[in-house]
């Protein structure tokens, strides 16, 4: 069996100080061969660097995947481009900087993991769908495989449909981006692992990560401001995988939405 921890996006310093700090408890809890994140927040909200992503790895953290927020630093784009444990969306251009899918191994436990961007309400990229067919074309035997996707959207029904054409092909199809977690963790008839949408590690007393008194301002008033990272409510949100190594499909599906308090009781 592999196990594993899926972080959903983690949000600037308070995301990336809540995750550190709360690392060790959660590898000692579920024994995770591999630990993975959505890292397009990382930097402040916008993007990643290596002087935010390297404690992360020195932490146990294997694969970091992406969205539309991952280029936003343009300092770190040869970073990036250098690094096989950062996976970008599938259906964005070859010239963008990423790694399309990592493969990783640990003895005799292997996943792949991919990154796919939605198309409605989202910045322009190509279909998802015909990204995830055309990997499927040029990787034969991937449904025998633990392969974990990564579907960064904003629509339920774009993901839903997404869940429903990668049942069976692919071990998980964890969604990202909203940074809400939704209430539909399940395994699908074909053994596809599935959540809408994964939540957000770092503020939630916020507006998705956002301090709220700015994002009212900006909806009340309409006038660009500058976004700083709340680090009010403070909660990890992820999930745990089991997954058959023998057949590439879920055995289990299990949410985590832990607010920080609660941690900190925890044992007493
Ligand atoms: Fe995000
Ligand atoms: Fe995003």
């Amino acid at each position: 069996m592999i196990k594993l921890l899926f972080f959903g996006d983690i949000f600037g310093k308070p995301g990336r100080q809540v995750l550190y700090d709360q690392l060790p408890a959660l590898k000692a809890e579920f024994a995770p061969d591999f630990i993975i994140i959505n890292g397009e927040n990382l930097a402040d909200g916008r993007g990643l660097t290596e002087k935010t992503l390297k404690p992360l790895f020195n932490c146990g953290v294997d694969i970091v995947t992406g969205g539309n927020h991952l280029w936003d630093r343009h300092e770190s784009w040869d970073y990036i481009r250098a690094n096989p444990a950062i996976v970008k969306p599938l259906n964005f251009p070859a010239e963008a900087p990423g790694n399309p899918v990592c493969v990783l191994r640990k003895g005799e436990l292997e996943i792949s993991v991919l990154n796919l961007c939605g198309q409605i309400y989202m910045p322009p990229c190509d279909s998802p769908f015909t990204a995830l067919e055309r990997w499927f074309e040029a990787n034969p035997g991937h449904e025998g495989r633990c392969v974990l996707v990564d579907l960064h959207a904003e629509s339920t029904s774009e993901k839903r449909a997404l869940a429903w054409f990668a049942d069976g092909h692919v071990s998980a199809l964890l969604g990202t981006h909203t940074h809400i977690q939704t209430a539909d963790a399940e395994i699908l008839p074909q053994g596809t692992a599935y959540i809408t949408d994964v939540g957000m590690t770092g503020s939630h007393d916020s507006v998705i990560g956002v301090k709220k008194e700015i994002i009212l301002q900006k909806f009340r008033h309409g006038l660009p401001l500058r976004y700083e990272a709340s680090q009010l409510g403070l909660q990890v949100n992820a999930v745990y995988l089991e997954l058959d190594p023998a057949t590439g499909t879920a055995l289990r599906i299990e949410p985590l939405r832990r607010r920080l308090q609660d941690l900190e009781t925890e044992g007493e």
